[in-house]
């Protein structure tokens, strides 16, 4: 038994759920569920970052003031939002936690004591969205070029990590371990932004009112990226290093050079793998708060239901490429694969088997012009190289084959042992398909099981002869055409 241990970032707490942090959610769940399905040890951590400048900013927009109550608010939203899209982590970890705090000090205790940690004065431009130090030319018109305000000019006397000093160290490690930082395009952007070098970083503010303070200076609170890292090891239990850290483009630089520095110098081996996915955004537009169109996740859900969303994130979008959202591409699918192709194989042959057997179907012998047609190899790889629109797609095509062989064989014209030798093949090869999207669309799967009169199975049941006898019962239609 394998361990699997999966983090997706953890989100700002001030923000709301867009279907952008969904997505990275989604994907992360599709692929702890896999791994659980496949029999491993699996760990799946998700959590909120609370103590940015930014928490302080939105709290004190409101009426209510106290930090604190407005991060329990805020963090009971986000937890409502991943229950209603059946994200199934093992634990949720807020960086405003006793657990964290503790990691965060004995971490940076480990840094300081290997000599990484100096004081020194910062005179630049910090820009708040970014929650980052940005240098003059990478502005456009005096603005940052992602949250399009202009950032606070800072001059602070702050604690400084020596990042340079890891500058060859993490060079060697990526080109050593190909496989570290995926997909590609990603790695080598990495690799030249290491390559124009590494300069030392500021991770400490004076400030007394929000944050973590550092253990050896109480006039300072944590630089947020610093503090807000390390929740892959406070929430991780003892499941670290991580199998897989998942996360979009944007935040690479953090994930794949200030972290891996972080953790050489205070001795913590790295995470195995770091994949991070692309943009999505909204009829061709990058979503944003600032040009008001990003789409709440339970707006969608609400219409169509949430599975339709899960499926259509991961089918659509080519995991690790940039994808765009409509609603138009959204029901094409809905109306396509999921009510046409997998939605009426279910009711045809369930139906068929009601009408003609009066539910009751067994065989001892299956249909190999079908059962040869599943490619379960294929999938698995597909999985395993995060290429998850091509393991849908080739599920799908599985579906697909079994609607032609019923349109070929026609069993409601056959009688007797044929009859059932067809039926038995069919319902089998459901119970297969209803095993292999499990992860993705898990509600789906359920309503799929119970019309069988199933108990969800595992990746090692995906083959045919499991099931001896069905007794199955039509349930209501999986998915409605809009
Ligand atoms: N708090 C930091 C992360 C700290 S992790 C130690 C942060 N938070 S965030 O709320 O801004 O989340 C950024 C992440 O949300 C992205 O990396 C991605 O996982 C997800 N996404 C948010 N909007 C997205 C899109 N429009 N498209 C794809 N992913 C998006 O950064």
């Amino acid at each position: 038994m394998a361990k699997f241990y999966i983090t997706t970032p953890i989100y700002y707490v001030n923000d709301v759920a867009t279907i952008g942090h969904a997505y990275t959610t989604i994907a992360a769940d599709v692929l702890a569920r896999w791994h659980r399905l496949g029999g491993d040890k699996t760990f799946f951590l998700t959590g909120l970052d609370e103590n940015s400048q930014k928490t302080v900013t939105a709290a004190k927009k409101l009426e209510n003031k106290d930090i604190k109550k407005y991060t329990d608010d805020m963090a009971e939203k986000w937890i409502s939002v991943w229950k209603i899209l059946a994200i199934s982590y093992d634990d949720f970890i807020r960086t405003t936690e006793t657990r964290h705090k503790n990691v965060v000090n004995e971490f940076f205790m480990k840094v300081y004591k290997k000599g990484d940690i100096y004081k020194g004065n910062y005179e630049g431009l910090y820009c708040e969205g970014c929650e980052d130090f940005v240098k003059e030319s990478e502005l456009i018109n005096g603005k940052c070029q992602y949250h399009n305000v202009e950032p606070k000019e800072v001059v602070e006397e702050n604690y400084f990590f020596r990042l340079s000093k890891y500058e060859k160290e993490l060079l060697d490690y990526i080109n050593k371990n190909p496989d570290f930082i995926l997909p590609e395009p990603r790695k080598n952007e990495v690799i030249s932004f290491i390559k124009n070098g590494l300069i030392d970083i500021s991770i400490s503010r004076p400030d007394k009112e929000w944050g973590i303070r550092l253990p050896i200076d109480k006039n300072h609170v944590y630089w947020t990226w610093f503090d807000a890292l390390l929740n892959y090891i406070s929430g991780a239990k003892k499941y670290w290093p991580a199998e897989l850290q998942l996360m979009a483009k944007d935040i690479i630089k953090f994930h794949c050079i200030i972290w891996p520095a972080m953790l050489i110098s205070a001795g913590y081996k790295l995470p195995k793998q770091i994949f991070a996915h692309g943009f999505l955004t909204v009829d061709g537009h990058k979503m944003s708060k600032s040009l008001g169109n990003a789409i709440n996740p339970l707006y969608l859900t609400e219409k169509y239901g949430v599975d339709a969303l899960r499926y259509f994130l991961l089918r659509e979008i080519p995991f690790g490429q940039d994808g765009d959202f409509s609603e138009k591409a959204l029901k094409a699918r809905i109306n396509g694969e999921l009510a046409n192709d997998l939605g009426n194989l279910v009711s045809r042959i369930l139906t068929i088997a009601e009408k003609k057997l009066n539910g009751k179907v067994s065989s001892k012998i299956v249909d190999k012009k079908l059962t040869e047609k599943l490619d379960l190899k294929k999938i698995e790889d597909y999985i395993e190289k995060y290429m998850l629109h091509n393991a849908l797609a080739e599920i799908f095509k599985f579906v697909n084959e079994c609607n032609k062989h019923v349109n070929d064989e026609k069993p409601w014209q056959l009688e007797g042992k044929e009859l059932e030798e067809h039926l038995y093949t069919l319902l089998e090869a459901i119970r297969i398909i209803s095993i292999l999207v499990s992860s993705f669309i898990p509600k789906t799967s359920n309503k799929i099981n119970k019309q069988l009169g199933i108990k969800e199975g595992k990746l090692k049941d995906c083959k045919f002869g499991v099931v001896k006898e069905y007794n199955v019962k039509k349930g209501e239609i999986l998915f409605k055409k809009v």
